[in-house]
C-alpha cells in the first residue's frame, strides 16, 4: 500500500509586492534583486496569522475531493512561522475548519518541511494508521523578516499548499522513495536569534532584532547548491533513473541559481523544472506544494510521471523524494 495524492491546492495572500515596492524602500534595486536570485514579486499578508493563509487551501482540497472536515482524520502543517509556537497550528486549522475527528501537530522543517512532513504523513498512511490527512507545507515570512534588512527581506513571501493523502491499494504511485538528511552545523549560518527557550522574548530581543531571520547568504548558499543537487542526482541513480525518466524537478524556490544548478546535475533540461520563484519568492515550507498545484492547476502533470521534489534549507535540512503523480487530469484546469 502506498500514500497518494488525491486533492492539492495552494493559496497565498492577494497583496502583491514587487521588487520596486523594496527599492523605494531599502538600498536595493529590481535588477539586483531578479540577476541574484530570480525574484520578481511576491505576496504578503501583513494582518492575520499562518492559518488565515492555510483555511482557504485547506478548504478548497476538501472540496475538491468531494469531502467534508468531519472526513479528516489527522492535520500536519509543516511550518517555521506558526500562528503561535503552542497550540500548534495544526490545533488552530482544525477548529477554525471544524476537523473535529482529526489529530495532528506542526512539523519545523524550514524549506525542507513539506518533504519530511509528506515521508511522515505517508508513514502513517502506510502503517493504516490515517486513512485521511490534511497535509500542509506553509509559511508566513512576512512574520519574521526584517524588512530594513536588505540582505534577507527580498528573498521572502508568504503562502501555503495543502494536499489530501489518501492510501492506495496499488503501488505503482506516491512516494516510491526518499532521501531525508539534516546536519545542526548548520545553525550558525541560519536561524531566528531569539523566541524560543534558549533566548526568550524580552525587550532588548526585540531592540536588537533578534526575532528575525539570521542568513549568512554565501554559506547557506554554497551548503545549498551542493545539498540540493547530491541527494536530487543520488535519488534517480539509486532508482535506475535518467533524465529522460523524470517529468518534472519540483525544487524549493530559495535561488534560481540553486535550482539551474541542480537540474544541470541530474542533467534535465529548463523545460523540466518548475519554477515559480518569480512570482512568489521563497515561501519556506510552501515552494513545493505551491509548485504541485501550479502544475496540476494548469495541467502540466500526467498521471505517472515521475517528480522528483528537493529541497535545502534551515538546520541544514536537505532531501528529496521521488513521487509518481496520482491524480487523473483535472477537468477543471
Ligand atoms: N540589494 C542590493 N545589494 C544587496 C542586497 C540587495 N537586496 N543584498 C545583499 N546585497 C549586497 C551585499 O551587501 C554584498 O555587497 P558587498 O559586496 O558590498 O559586501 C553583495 O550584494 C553580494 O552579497 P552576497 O551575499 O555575496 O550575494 P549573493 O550572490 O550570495 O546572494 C543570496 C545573496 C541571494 C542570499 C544568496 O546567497 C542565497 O540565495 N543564499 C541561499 C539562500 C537559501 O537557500 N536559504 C535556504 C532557505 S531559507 C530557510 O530555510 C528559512
Amino acid at each position: 500500500m502506498k500514500a497518494v495524492i488525491t486533492a492539492i491546492a495552494h493559496h497565498v495572500p492577494e497583496g502583491v509586492y514587487d521588487n520596486n515596492w523594496f527599492a523605494q524602500k531599502i538600498d536595493t534595486t529590481d535588477e539586483w534583486i531578479k540577476t541574484r536570485t530570480g525574484i520578481s514579486e511576491r505576496h504578503f499578508a501583513f494582518e492575520g496569522g499562518l492559518t488565515d493563509i492555510i483555511v482557504p487551501a485547506a478548504e478548497a482540497v476538501l472540496k475538491q475531493r468531494g469531502i467534508t472536515a468531519e472526513d479528516i482524520d489527522c492535520i500536519i502543517i509543516a511550518t517555521v512561522t506558526p500562528d503561535r509556537i503552542f497550540p500548534s497550528s495544526a490545533a488552530i486549522l482544525q477548529r477554525k475548519i471544524g476537523a473535529k475527528n482529526a489529530w495532528g501537530f506542526d512539523l519545523a522543517g524550514a524549506c525542507s518541511g513539506f518533504l519530511y512532513a509528506l515521508v511522515t504523513a505517508s508513514k502513517l498512511i502506510e502503517s493504516g494508521a490515517s486513512k485521511k490527512l490534511l497535509l500542509v507545507g506553509g509559511d508566513k515570512m512576512s512574520s519574521i523578516i526584517d524588512f530594513e534588512d536588505r540582505t534577507t527581506c527580498v528573498l521572502f513571501g508568504d503562502g501555503c499548499g495543502a494536499v489530501i493523502l489518501e492510501p492506495s491499494e496499488s503501488d505503482e504511485y506516491g512516494v516510491m522513495d526518499h532521501i531525508l538528511r539534516m546536519d545542526g552545523n548548520g545553525e550558525v549560518h541560519l536561524h531566528q536569534k531569539a523566541g524560543g527557550s534558549m533566548r526568550t522574548p524580552t525587550i532588548e530581543t526585540v531592540t536588537n532584532k533578534e526575532h528575525y531571520v539570521y542568513q549568512e547568504g554565501q554559506a547557506v548558499f554554497k551548503a545549498a547548491v551542493k545539498g540540493m543537487a547530491d541527494v536530487s542526482y543520488e535519488i534517480m541513480e539509486r532508482n535506475h533513473m535518467t533524465a529522460d525518466d523524470v517529468a518534472w524537478l519540483i525544487p524549493h524556490q530559495a535561488n534560481l541559481r540553486i535550482i539551474d544548478a541542480t537540474a544541470e546535475r541530474m542533467g534535465l533540461s529548463k523545460e523540466k523544472v518548475m519554477i515559480n520563484i518569480d512570482r512568489y519568492g521563497n515561501t519556506t515550507a510552501g515552494t513545493i506544494p505551491i509548485c504541485l498545484s501550479e502544475l496540476y492547476q494548469t495541467n502540466k502533470v500526467k498521471k505517472g510521471d515521475y517528480l522528483v521534489l528537493s529541497s535545502f534549507g534551515a538546520g541544514y535540512t536537505w532531501g528529496s523524494v521521488l513521487l509518481r503523480w496520482s491524480l487523473e487530469h483535472n477537468e477543471k484546469a
